[in-house]
């Protein structure tokens, strides 16, 4: 199984009713339904194409029984009063998300949220913990070349800081070589934007500031 899925399976708790939020080919709950950590499986996607592929998949797979295939957006798929215990929304962007979830408005309705948001991490970490989530797991992953973002969420209380919206709110998920690989690879990146841009440009103390808080944050990781 490839990092990123085998990630977004193990933050998954083991809970009666899943929903996967954007299944697409339906790899996530295909892997959910075989080590059962869900016995049901709610597959969900805003095209009707790409839910079919995991129609398709699920049923070749024997799943028939144990799940349901619904076209729309989000969590409006969900019936009014509908039990759902677990929810994904994994490979769709970080605005994407924060939009599924603002228009459900419901956190107390769901106990474990598993999200990998492809951009916008800052922005969604920080629209969680003003909108009645707290995160629980704040995973880096290294796949290739690539690094994905994988949260576990519960309805809860949080404030963080600045660092903590920056680099994860999860002190001990900051202990990982795909961590400590990822900031490096930020470093890089933001002091090569640095070089070429102009001092009078106006993101440039932006970057500066982010360039310090990554050397405040490399400063942690040695207290680790
Ligand atoms: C890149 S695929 C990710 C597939 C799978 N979740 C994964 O992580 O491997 C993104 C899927 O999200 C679906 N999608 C995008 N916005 C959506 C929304 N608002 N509601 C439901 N599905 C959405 C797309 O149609 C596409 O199938």
């Amino acid at each position: 199984m490839e990092k990123r899925m085998e990630a977004i399976i193990d933050l998954c708790q083991t809970l009666p009713v899943t929903v996967d939020v954007g299944c697409d080919h339906g790899y996530v709950g295909l892997e959910l339904l075989r080590s059962d950590k869900t016995n049901h499986l709610i597959a969900c996607d805003i095209s009707k194409p790409s839910l079919q592929k995991a129609i398709n998949l699920l049923n070749d797979n024997g799943f028939t029984e144990r799940f349901s295939a619904r076209v729309g957006d989000g969590l409006s798929v969900i019936n009014k009063g509908e039990k759902i215990d677990q929810v994904v929304i994994a490979g769709m962007g970080g605005m994407e998300i924060i939009h599924i979830l603002k228009e459900f408005n419901k956190p107390n309705a769901i106990r474990n949220l598993v999200l990998q948001p492809m951009n916008q991490i800052l922005q969604l970490r920080e629209f969680l913990c003003t909108n009645g989530y707290e995160i629980t797991r704040d995973l880096i992953i290294k796949e290739g070349d690539k690094f994905y973002h994988i949260l576990s969420v519960r309805a809860g209380h949080q404030e963080l800081s600045e660092l903590e919206l920056g680099f994860g709110a999860i002190y001990s998920d900051r202990k990982s070589k795909d961590f400590a690989d990822w900031l490096k690879q930020k470093e890089k990146k933001t002091k090569a934007i640095l070089k070429q841009m102009p001092k009078d440009n106006q993101k440039y103390d932006y970057f500066k500031h982010w360039l310090l808080n990554m050397k405040a944050i490399k400063q942690t990781l040695t207290e680790l």
